[in-house]
């Protein structure tokens, strides 16, 4: 029995009254200097939280709660000043998939100094992407990230989205405490119900945000992935009722369906064995007995679905820079331990390989996964181009911040060199980062 299970925490949208947006595009890259739209504060620290199931943890968390949610339009300049009560180790938020200015990105030791108890630190950007991203401390991250130093980050866009009425951003973690594995999830069977009218256009933000990847199946409606870390695919087709997706570490998926007279259900899992897995249900009229889980009947697959992203990754002829990174492990002794190492090219960070590259150069990279585990790799300040799998290009070209790269896998990618800076490339499986895997991606 792992006891490894989820949490999935549900927030309703608070919806800002529509009305047309006065932003140009033209005032979407101003400077730093320009005055707050929306300001936000974050305060770290300790709170003893009492988990739907009844668990205590000993959480560390922004403003003592699970998931915190910011939510702005596409557009505003956005503030939130982070403080840190009591977190010893000192504290950051970096925006996750958000192609925040450098400065801002919160990479202690590279972006900024750690934010030290009774120390605070002012981020500022532009929300020039809509979607949802989430943002988390990346001060020794593997721990605090589990502990809970995280929330959503979800950006409305500029023009109202009328796909869809209702949303809910649906945050699935695994908590480890100093009492070891928790869960938290819903009631007492791990169910968690909300009340959805029939005919609603239902649009659900679902963000994994602990270490390992999952499988997610829709079960009751024929749904579709409006949207991939962030970014929407365009024209993206039906997918039949019990499709099983899966998310990396970090990785989103935004999934709209309309609403049916019966009940539907996003459960985590990929077996009919319902008493391991989570859902969250959604149901009009009388609560429903507990649905019973259905194996997945089919797989999500990016590489062939939507019509395929269009940029200037996609159609370059060549590139101005090419990488090869190769995803291992080894055992080795690593900060004075003998562990289980992630290397990328044989190496531990931080001899690991750096991306270094020119601004505006059009850069390409293979991931080859030659471990034995998924390594969901995440490019900071930049969404990447997915154009080749396993050596064949892939029909429908997309974007991830974060990619699930499979064991036996490779994947081609390219990015634009556009947002300067000293960057982290690392893999999502924050204890993977914390023992190896972890390059870095350098302007000259
Ligand atoms: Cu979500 Cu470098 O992190
Ligand atoms: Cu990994």
């Amino acid at each position: 029995m792992s006891g490894l299970r989820g949490h999935a925490h549900v927030h309703h949208a608070v919806q800002r009254d529509g009305g047309a947006s006065t932003i140009e595009v033209s005032a979407l890259t101003g400077n730093l200097s320009a005055p707050a739209d929306v300001k936000f504060e974050l305060v770290a620290r300790r709170q003893q939280l009492t988990l739907a199931s009844g668990a205590k943890i000993s959480a560390w968390a922004y403003n003592g709660e699970i998931a915190p949610e910011l939510r702005v339009r596409q557009g505003d300049m956005v503030e939130v000043k982070l403080v840190n009560k009591d977190i010893d180790n000192g504290v950051t938020i970096h925006w996750h998939g958000y192609n925040v200015p450098n400065a801002m990105d919160g990479v202690p030791g590279i972006t900024q100094d750690v934010v030290k108890p009774g120390q605070s630190f002012v981020y500022k950007f532009r929300a020039e992407q809509e979607g949802s991203y989430w943002f988390h401390s990346h001060q020794q991250a593997s721990e605090q990230v589990a502990r809970g130093l995280f929330g959503s980050l979800i950006v409305e866009p500029a023009n109202k989205d009328k796909s869809y009425d209702e949303e809910l951003t649906v945050i699935q973690h695994r908590w480890e405490t100093d009492q070891g594995h928790r869960h938290a999830f819903g009631t007492e069977d791990g169910m968690q119900y909300e009340q959805m009218k029939p005919g609603t256009k239902v649009k659900l933000r679902v963000i994994n945000t602990h270490n390992l990847s999952q499988n997610y199946i829709l079960q009751g409606a024929d749904y579709r992935i409006a949207a991939i870390d962030g970014v929407r695919i365009r024209e993206p087709g039906l997918l039949p009722d019990g499709t099983a997706f899966r998310l990396g570490s970090g990785a989103r998926h935004d999934v709209v369906f309309t609403m049916p007279d019966h009940p539907v259900m996003l459960r985590t899992g990929d077996s009919n064995n319902g008493k391991k897995d989570l859902a969250i249900v959604l149901y009009s009229g009388a609560r429903p007995e507990a649905p019973s889980f259905e194996a997945a009947s089919g797989q999500f697959d990016p590489s062939r679905y939507g019509r395929p992203a269009e940029n200037e990754e996609t159609s370059a002829a060549a590139f101005d820079r090419e990488f090869e990174m190769i995803l291992g492990n080894r055992m080795g002794f690593y900060n004075g331990k003998f562990h289980f190492l992630w290397t990328v090219n044989g190496e531990v960070h931080p001899n690991t390989p750096t991306f270094v590259v020119k601004e505006g150069e059009l850069i390409k990279t293979t991931f080859v996964n030659k471990s034995l585990a998924e390594h969901p790799m995440h490019l900071h300040g930049h969404h990447m181009t997915v154009l080749k799998k396993n050596g064949k290009k892939v029909e429908t070209p997309w974007l991830a911040d974060t990619l699930n790269v499979h064991p036996g896998e490779s994947y081609e990618v390219a990015f634009k060199a556009n947002n300067p800076g000293m960057w982290m490339d690392h893999c999502h499986n924050l204890d993977h980062a914390a023992t190896g895997m972890i390059l870095h991606l350098m302007y000259d």
